[in-house]
């Protein structure tokens, strides 16, 4: 540091305690970067990079920008992932003796932004805590500061677990100790794509004993403590409105693995990674964006109490069979603010008088809306009305003190109402009365003088003035007034009484703009006492506001009321996709039923491509999930298990991130499926073994299935192209063939997306390569082949479960019944050329070489 000057040492001594951040350091009216910060700022914002004379020989890197205008600058960097440290100026420059003392004030990081316009209303905000126990278990936290929450739980699927479970939530950041696995810590990094802090254990301590709440397990309070001693050291600032410590009881609600959430596109799609075309999309008509939050967390927690359920049922009901009040409390919301995460702004310090305008005309809404709600026949509707506390006094409070056009700043006055402090009343006299006088002064002055544009006016440098055009100078006697300043078309000038008015007026307009600020402290103040009311009506807000959407989107979609029984029945009447249906034009989508009673533990699927198979898999999952959050479904009927885990293999949505491939992803999605499902759950296995060569997977999915069917008996749909399959339900007594009906029109195939019992008798893959207008010559080409390949199959047979096989793969298919040498030869020759020619020799071992060598070697010699 030798040879710096004294203020870039103070730079290097600051900066050093804030190496993985951008350091704002406030330089007058200017936050200024330096040297790297500067380097990567330069590029990351489309700033000028420039130098500066730091003392030593060579010039240092250096960016800057205003600080007015810094809010956007920290948005980019923050939504990048980046951290910014602030560091203001904390004593006066003018005196301070040396270099002035500055501070970091803040650390803005991704997980802690509390700035407006920084944050997606519809969506919550998570900072998170990761820790690993001794037992194996993972202890986490979601903390969101902007609303105050802060809930637990403890893990125990391992790894895989904790990844399934962080999916998909809108987690930012998360705290861990250094001492976290370097591998834990990069998949973190990589498969969530969060930025990473380090909070160290050593030195956790519960500051905050009232947010432990009710909580006994170390293991949590520890991750918790961690959590909280992060939030302290980088935030500095009034936390009041952080809320007890909740934890999360996994086991109350449905399981969605990491695959199934991404697969079922529950809050955004695979492909666009946005809300459009999400069940999400489809199920939100929520009216505050506290609403909106709220129903993406119980979308991705579905219950699995019939009670809680039912509950929300019965006010989905009430609500749906009152289309008139629904739609005034529609509008009653509207003019709600978002009173959770202004709370959180209460307890930071950075609300101004229109935030708590917003609240009031919030809080007089609400008799209204309680009027609304007791005026409903169910009683649990009434309820909800008699629980809502509109806190009269804090309105009431807040409307005797707060000018309707307050404006946004808190410095400049002009927030509070006469009347509602004496002192402040008598500045603010003094300050009009002044202003009287001046403009009486004006017109004894027009009157004197016959100067009829003569004008007193006022400005920051001079105060106030007499102003009188060049013209009419002539007509002011000569000294009359004192000269001040000169401008090309008129003179200014002054009196000693009206600058002895000037400081009266400017004294109390100055007591009066400070009085102000500090009256407006005190209100924020007397706000901060209501925060855990505030908190309670946001959150019975909330959800009233999530239920009257399920019952606005169940009336719109015509969505039917299901009921649940406790025998692992499935029973959908003329069931459809709620996603699909809607983007189609009304009356487009074919509904399906769904039988899969006790007899039924599998439905085998087969049909041609296009023909529906994912779509009526899918619409099975989206259904149970919509009905055990609350929700009606789309269908006429549903008499529904309670699912406590849905699994799905669907779709080849390669993990590039993590480096798998397309197979092994399909591979991996199965195990996992195959490993935790229970006989309560949901799988969905869309086309298992389509990515690898036919013999293969057919023997996979046919294991698979086996597998499922003796020892998991989970409620389970699995689509397929391999035909030979649906010779499997002679075997195992439940499972069930189905197709999705085609039929063929002039050799153009027609796809009723109906769903009948029975295998289907045709694949149409020509047809559909048809339709996707791939070349006639090509098309023939491949009819062709198909007639030769038919021809082959005639005798094909599937093994019977259990059935020893030397090898499963040959045996699929017995010897072709052909009358020719020669065809058997040509055909040999094909397969033996398709077996070549799928194999992908970077993946085999040696071993694995000789053993294809050989079966290669047995299929062309076979007879
Ligand atoms: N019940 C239905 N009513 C109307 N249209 C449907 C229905 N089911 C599916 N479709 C339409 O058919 C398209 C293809 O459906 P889906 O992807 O489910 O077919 P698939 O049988 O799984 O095809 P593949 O074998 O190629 O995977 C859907 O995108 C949708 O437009
Ligand atoms: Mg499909």
């Amino acid at each position: 540091m030798a040879g710096y000057t004294p203020m870039m040492q103070q730079y290097l001594r600051i900066k050093a305690d804030y190496k993985d951040a951008f350091l704002f350091f406030r330089l007058g009216d200017f936050y200024e970067m330096f040297f790297e910060d500067a380097l990567k700022a330069t590029k990351e914002l489309e700033i000028t990079l420039t130098s500066k004379n730091a003392g030593v020989e060579e010039k240092v890197p250096m960016c800057g920008v205003p600080y007015h205008s810094a809010d956007n600058y920290i948005k980019t960097l923050v939504s990048r992932g980046y951290k910014v440290a602030i560091c203001e100026q904390v004593e006066d420059p003018k005196t301070a003796k040396g270099v002035v003392k500055r501070e970091v004030v803040q650390l803005i990081t991704p997980g802690t932004v509390m700035e407006n316009g920084m944050l997606d209303e519809k969506e919550n905000n998570y900072l998170a805590a990761v820790t690993e126990n001794e037992d194996s278990t993972y202890s986490l936290v979601y903390h969101d500061l902007s609303t105050g929450e802060n809930r637990a739980a403890l893990l125990e699927g391992g790894f895989d677990g904790l990844l399934s479970e962080l999916y998909n939530q809108p987690v930012r950041e998360i705290v861990i100790s250094e001492g976290l696995s370097a591998e834990l810590q990069e998949a973190l990094r990589v498969r969530l794509g969060v930025t990473l802090s380090y909070q160290e254990m050593n030195s956790t301590s519960m500051s905050q004993e009232k947010l432990i709440g009710d909580v006994t397990d170390t293991r949590l309070l520890e991750c918790f403590a961690m959590l909280l001693n992060y939030v302290e050291r980088t935030q500095k600032r009034g936390l009041d409105h952080l809320k007890p410590l909740q934890v999360m009881e996994l086991k109350h609600f449905m399981t969605l693995d990491m695959y199934s959430k991404r697969n079922l596109e529950l809050t955004e799609t695979i492909l666009k990674k946005g809300k459009h075309g999400s069940l999400l999309w489809v199920l939100d008509d929520t009216v505050t964006a506290m609403g909106a939050r709220m129903l993406k967390k119980w979308l991705e927690r579905p219950l699995l109490q019939k009670e809680a359920i039912t509950r929300r049922q019965d006010l989905v009901q009430a609500f749906l069979d009152h289309f008139f009040e629904r739609d005034t409390i529609r509008q009653h919301l509207q003019s709600v603010y978002d009173i959770e995460r202004l709370s959180g702004r209460v307890a930071f310090g950075n609300v101004n008088a229109r935030d708590l305008l917003q609240l009031k005309r919030t809080l007089e809404k609400l008799p209204e809306l309680k009027q609304v709600l007791s005026g409903f026949e169910e009683e649990e509707v009434q309820r909800i009305g008699r629980k809502l506390n509109p806190l009269p006094d804090l309105c009431a409070y807040l409307e005797s003190s707060l000018h309707e056009d307050a404006p946004i700043s808190v410095r400049e006055g002009g927030i509070l109402k006469d009347g509602f402090h004496d002192q402040l009343d008598t500045y603010r006299d003094a300050s009009r009365n002044g202003k009287q006088w001046i403009a009486a002064l004006e017109q004894r002055e027009r009157e004197e003088t016959g100067i009829k544009s003569l004008k007193v006016g006022y400005n920051k440098v001079f105060g106030y003035y007499i102003e009188i055009t060049r013209a009419n100078l002539h007509l002011l006697p000569e000294g009359k007034y004192e000269r001040k300043q000169t401008l090309s078309n008129a003179e200014r000038f002054i009196t000693p009484e009206l600058k002895e008015k000037e400081a009266l007026i400017l004294e109390a307009q100055e007591k009066s703009v400070d009085l102000e600020y500090s009256l407006f402290m005190e209100i924020r103040d007397h706000v901060k006492t209501y925060i855990p009311a505030l908190q309670q009506l946001a959150d019975q807000i909330s959800q009233l506001d999530v239920l009257q959407s399920f019952a606005e989107v169940s009336e719109k979609q015509r969505y039917a009321r299901p009921t649940f029984n406790l025998d692992r029945s499935v029973s959908i009447t003329e069931g459809r996709h709620p996603v699909i249906e809607k983007v189609m034009k009304s009356g487009e989508f074919v509904p399906n039923d769904v039988q899969m009673k006790n007899d039924a533990d599998i439905l085998l699927i087969t049909g041609p491509n296009m023909s529906g198979k994912s779509t009526y898999m899918r619409q099975v999952a989206l259904t149970s999930i919509m009905a055990q959050i609350g929700c009606f479904v789309p269908c006429e009927a549903a008499d529904l298990p309670l699912f406590d885990q849905i699994f799905t293999r669907i779709g080849a949505a390669d993990d590039l991130v993590s480096g798998q491939s397309t197979f092994m992803v399909e591979m991996l999605e199965s195990r996992h499926a195959l490993e935790h499902a229970t006989d309560k759950s949901l799988i969905l296995l869309d086309e298992i073994g389509r990515g690898t060569s036919t013999y293969d997977g057919m023997a996979l999915a046919q294991a698979i299935i086996e597998y499922v069917h003796d020892n998991i008996h989970a409620k389970t749909l699995f689509s397929t192209h391999y035909h030979e399959l649906t010779s499997l339900e002679e075997n195992l007594s439940k499972l069930r063939n189905v197709h999705v009906r085609a039929e063929e029109h002039d050799g153009n195939v027609v796809f009723l997306h109906q769903i009948r019992e029975g295998a289907a008798d045709e694949s149409y893959g020509i047809h559909v390569a048809k339709l996707a207008k791939l070349p006639d010559s090509l098309i023939e080409r491949a009819s062709h082949i198909l007639k030769d390949l038919e021809g082959q199959d005639e005798d094909a047979m599937v093994p019977s479960p259990g059935q020893e096989q030397e090898d499963v793969q040959l045996s699929f298919f017995a010897a072709p019944a052909v009358e020719t040498e020669t065809r058997k030869q040509d055909s040999r020759a094909d397969k033996v050329i398709t077996e070549l020619t799928s194999i992908n020799l970077m993946e085999q071992t040696p071993l694995e070489a000789m053993n294809l060598l050989y079966k290669l070697q047995q299929m062309a010699v076979k007879k």
